[in-house]
């Protein structure tokens, strides 16, 4: 007995779920026009269009009024049935909410995407993980007291000595008893903020700025106001004056002026200089986080603005979670005139920092293992930034620009205008790579066209195909987008 053959728009169908399946069309992008189906298939459009709802009524492809067809999201797995593999990967849409883009982000880190590139991380191979695993042996051994110790006394009076040290390699002359070891930048910009402001004031930041101070003040209760910086300049100054002039009452400047989050900017020393005299002329207490400073890549290290801060005004902070060891979360705060307060503070929330971390850390310091870890740290990430910032020259669509950093592990990609970096993470999660869109880098709709990188993997083979993946559907995005009405344009 002979099958009857199927019908032709069951055969069409078939052929597209085929082509589905294969990842032809990764889901949420759009599919051809259903004229545009007929003519390929040599059907009349009732036909293409009885394709497409066959497909629709499958959960294959979704209609969207005005706008066509599209490839369907994989269905939600049942709640009974929730492995990590069957879990709905992160949707990219939940990133326009400022309370939740930092866990967004954090979810991200999945198994499902080999490829992440969303956080300012490097891979952990890249740093001296068995150096510091003997360094922790050998203070352990010597002091195994440091396993009992509640509180760090001596030993945090010898990491400061060690920091102050470091800091005067920095250009920075500060004593040792107004430094305070915390718990990464993130305590010590936690504490500067609890200290300087009250819930409703205003604080001034970069715009593009690192979505986890945005989180930060929000915590705090603390209003952002975003000053404009640039890649090549850091934050404008004009811009600032301009705010600080007109705009409402500034309590205080969070800035990162050493290969800034997430452009990359290097503030000139002029700048720094500039930005000092400002703050002071205002009245206004800066806050700087140093946390890539150590991650240059030519032959001198930038200076911090505090070396230049006679009066006490400058809060800095720095860190080893990117420079050294994450996993230590070790950071050190220099708060100046504010030094005592931040104290005080620190020892009602947390504390104090791991006596024993701070024992390794006092070590390595002393023994020059961080300068030289640090250096080939360095070296690394300098020959990562260039390759990915060549992949995405080579990669992406026409109008496509970037600006090498000189330092950091970042690298800032501002798309062709139109270009919505949400939208295309949402597809290069299902392809299995992550990036941070542009959206996350504010608290206004600013920056949709832009995102950024990590640099922090070694470049290999798979990762310039993922970067070719990304320009593959950033150009699909931009050409399939010309063909709609704006107005047309489907939702995130
Ligand atoms: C600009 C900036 N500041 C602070 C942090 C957090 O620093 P830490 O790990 O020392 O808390 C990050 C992390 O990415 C960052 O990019």
């Amino acid at each position: 007995m002979t099958s009857s053959p199927l019908p032709r728009y069951q055969q069409i169908a078939a052929e597209l779920a085929a082509q589905l399946e294969n990842g032809d069309y990764p889901p949420g992008s759009r599919l051809p026009a259903v004229r545009q189906l007929a003519a390929r298939y040599g059907v009349n459009n009732l036909t293409a269009l009885a394709a497409y709802r066959l497909l629709e009524q499958q959960h294959q492809v979704e209609a969207r009024p005005r706008a066509g067809f599209f490839a369907a999201w994989p269905p939600s797995p049942q709640p009974a049935s929730h492995t990590a593999a069957s879990l709905p990967l992160p949707s990219a849409a939940a990133l326009v909410d400022l309370h939740s883009r930092m866990s967004t982000l954090l979810l991200l880190a999945d198994d499902r995407i080999p490829l992440q590139l969303h956080m300012a991380e490097a891979a952990p191979a890249l740093y001296p993980s068995a150096e510091l695993a003997r360094r922790l042996q050998q203070t352990l051994a010597r002091q195994p007291e440091l396993i009992g110790a509640h509180l760090p006394g001596n030993t945090q009076r010898r990491l400061t000595a060690a920091l102050q040290q470091l800091a005067q390699q920095r250009g920075m002359a500060l004593s040792a008893d107004g430094i305070l070891p915390c718990h990464g930048i993130t305590e010590g910009i936690s504490l500067a903020l609890r200290h300087l402001t009250r819930p409703g004031d205003t604080v001034a930041v970069e715009t593009p700025v690192y979505f986890g101070l945005l989180q930060t003040l929000q915590g705090l209760g603390l209003k952002a106001l975003e000053i404009p910086c640039t890649p090549d300049q850091g934050l404008s100054l004009p811009a600032l004056e301009f705010a600080l002039r007109h705009g409402p009452a500034v309590r205080c400047l969070v800035c990162v002026p050493n290969f800034q989050n997430p452009t990359g900017g290097l503030m000139p020393d002029e700048g720094k200089r500039a930005l000092l005299q400002l703050a002071r002329r205002h009245g206004l207490t800066l806050i700087e986080d140093d946390v890539f400073g150590d991650l240059y890549y030519g032959s001198e290290r930038p200076t911090p603005i505090k070396a230049w801060d006679r009066d006490g005004e400058v809060i800095y902070c720095s860190s080893f979670t990117k420079s050294y060891a994450p996993s230590f979360r070790l950071g050190w705060i220099a708060g100046g005139r504010h030094h005592a307060a931040l104290a005080r503070l620190q020892a009602s929330s947390t504390l104090a920092v791991s006596p024993l971390l701070q024992a390794v850390l006092a070590e390595v310091l002393e023994s020059g293992d961080y300068q030289r870890s640090s250096q080939r740290i360095r070296q690394q990430l300098a020959a990562q930034m260039h390759a990915t910032a060549d992949a995405v020259l080579r990669h992406f669509p026409k109008g496509t620009r970037v600006r090498k950093p000189q330092g950091g592990m970042l690298l800032w990609v501002e798309c062709p205008e139109g270009s919505d970096s949400t939208r295309l993470l949402q597809q290069a999660l299902h392809a299995g790579i992550s990036f941070a869109p542009g959206l996350v880098f504010s608290a206004e709709p600013r920056f949709g066209h832009c995102l950024r990188l990590s640099c922090g993997q070694p470049f290999t083979p798979a990762l310039d195909a993922a970067l070719a993946t990304l320009g593959r559907l950033l150009s699909r995005q931009l050409s399939q987008d010309k063909d709609v009405p704006a107005a047309s344009l489907p939702p995130l």
